[in-house]
């Protein structure tokens, strides 16, 4: 067996992981990064594409948005569409500020890049990973690679394995609370090879149910459609995908929805999931592996920075002062920004979705809603600033 002595493991390499590990090496501290996919793997996986305007910074601060800033879509305002309408929500004039539309499989891939251009360490494709002593001042990584068992010795874990990983259930029972919903569909996904026709998205709230008019590139255009949560792809050839898209989205308005072929698709349910402290002695839980929010918001990623820009502010005043007030209260900190922007994908989603069991008052509330929210400019504001990024906390002020 062989032994690796780290300030800090990381378990995963999605977004929470490898912004971690780099916001470590900027401030001097030393960790590990173990992934049990392959890289070509994690580097392929389609996910989000809309990145808040503090991810971005974040991202320049961190060195690593030279492709993002070459190649990536500045979308200055989203359109909803309801009830026969098409309304834009400016950003740049409600907030000063934009969204940024690149996948997180670049962002995936750039820090990957310069992560190891670097020299830092990440082991790709490892096995039997397990954690131990969270409740000690020595925690422990445990894991195999190519028929080899292998420890990690650290001061802390970071469990940045997502919703499904093996940090979270390492917790023993008790120690966590739990707070989900579950909602009653699902979103198709699919990544088509056709020139978006318009330079934003567009959330339809029609009678059919959801839609999403999204890109990835001046080539590459993202579609998403709420279906049955027991909906199976079988079901949905191409032919019967693009007429519901048609069928949904604003082509009776002036929007031109161009086909092409299907080169990526998927079915993905909704959830709404939070695990409340988001630590455990010295393992600290960060992102999806602490919290899940319905896509309608377009926020897990940048929520999953913004929880390891936290715990990086706190690891570092640990690791100069050995003070761990700031770790002490990273959960807390964390759980403002998490509560507020479950409340905003939970209201995105509610506003925006076909309910089955929904009467007809509950239909004229959403659309009333719409009609507000795209017509006040203080309704407006309120969805143009939670849409591109409230502030990441600052422990230090945030916390009393
Ligand atoms: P993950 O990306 O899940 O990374 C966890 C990593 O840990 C993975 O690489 C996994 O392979 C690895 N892992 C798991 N178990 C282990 C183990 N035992 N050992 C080692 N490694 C392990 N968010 C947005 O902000 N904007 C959007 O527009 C958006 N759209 C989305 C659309 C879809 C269809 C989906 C599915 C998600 C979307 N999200 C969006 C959410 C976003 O993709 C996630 O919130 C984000 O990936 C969370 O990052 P993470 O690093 O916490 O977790
Ligand atoms: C995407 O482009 O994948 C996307 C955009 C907005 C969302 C969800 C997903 O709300």
């Amino acid at each position: 067996m062989s032994v690796f002595r780290t300030q800090v493991g990381v378990v995963g390499a999605g977004p929470a992981g490898l912004v971690l590990s780099h916001l470590l090496a900027a401030r001097g501290l030393d960790c590990i990064v173990i992934e049990n996919r392959s890289r070509d793997y994690v580097e392929q996986r389609v996910r989000a594409g809309v990145l808040e305007h503090p991810t971005v910074e974040l991202l320049r601060e961190l060195g690593v948005a030279d492709r993002l800033d070459r190649e990536a879509l500045v979308h200055r305002g989203v359109e909803l569409s309801f009830a026969g309408q098409r309304r834009r929500i400016d950003f740049v004039d409600l907030t000063g500020r934009h969204i940024t539309v690149y996948g997180q499989q670049e962002v995936v891939k750039d820090l990957i890049a310069a992560r190891l251009d670097d020299g830092g360490s990440i082991h790709f494709e490892v096995d039997d990973v397990s954690v131990h002593d969270l409740d000690s001042t020595r925690p422990r990584i445990s894991f195999s690679q190519h028929g080899d068992t292998h420890e990690i010795q650290c001061d802390i874990v970071a469990g940045c394995d997502g919703f499904h990983g093996v940090c979270r259930p390492s917790i023993p029972a008790g120690a966590l609370t739990t707070y989900e919903h579950e909602w009653p569909f699902a979103w198709l996904g699919i990544l088509a090879r056709a020139a978006p026709t318009t330079d934003e998205l567009i959330y339809s709230g029609h009678e059919r149910g959801f839609s999403l008019y999204s890109m990835r590139s001046p080539e590459i255009t993202r579609l998403y459609l709420q279906v049955a949560l027991d909906d199976d792809l079988d079901a949905w050839p191409p032919d019967r995908i693009w007429s519901e898209l048609s069928a949904r989205l604003p082509t009776d308005l002036g929007f031109e929805l161009v086909e092409g072929p299907i080169i990526e698709q998927g079915i993905t349910a909704l959830r709404s999931f939070v695990v409340t402290p988001m630590r455990y002695g010295r393992l600290f839980l960060a992102g999806d592996a602490a919290h899940i929010v319905p896509a309608t918001g377009a926020k897990g990623l940048n929520l999953a920075v913004a929880d390891v820009f936290v715990l990086a502010e706190g690891l570092d005043t640990f690791y100069r002062t050995g003070d761990e007030s700031l770790l002490d209260a990273y959960s807390a900190t964390c759980e403002r920004r998490v509560w507020r922007v479950q409340h905003f994908s939970w209201w995105m989603t509610s506003m925006l979705h076909r309910f089955d069991h929904h009467d007809t008052f509950q239909r004229r509330l959403q659309l009333s809603e719409l009609a507000y929210v795209t017509s006040s400019r203080a309704a407006s504001t309120s969805l143009a600033e939670n849409y591109v990024g409230l502030p990441f906390g600052l422990p230090a002020t945030v916390v009393t």
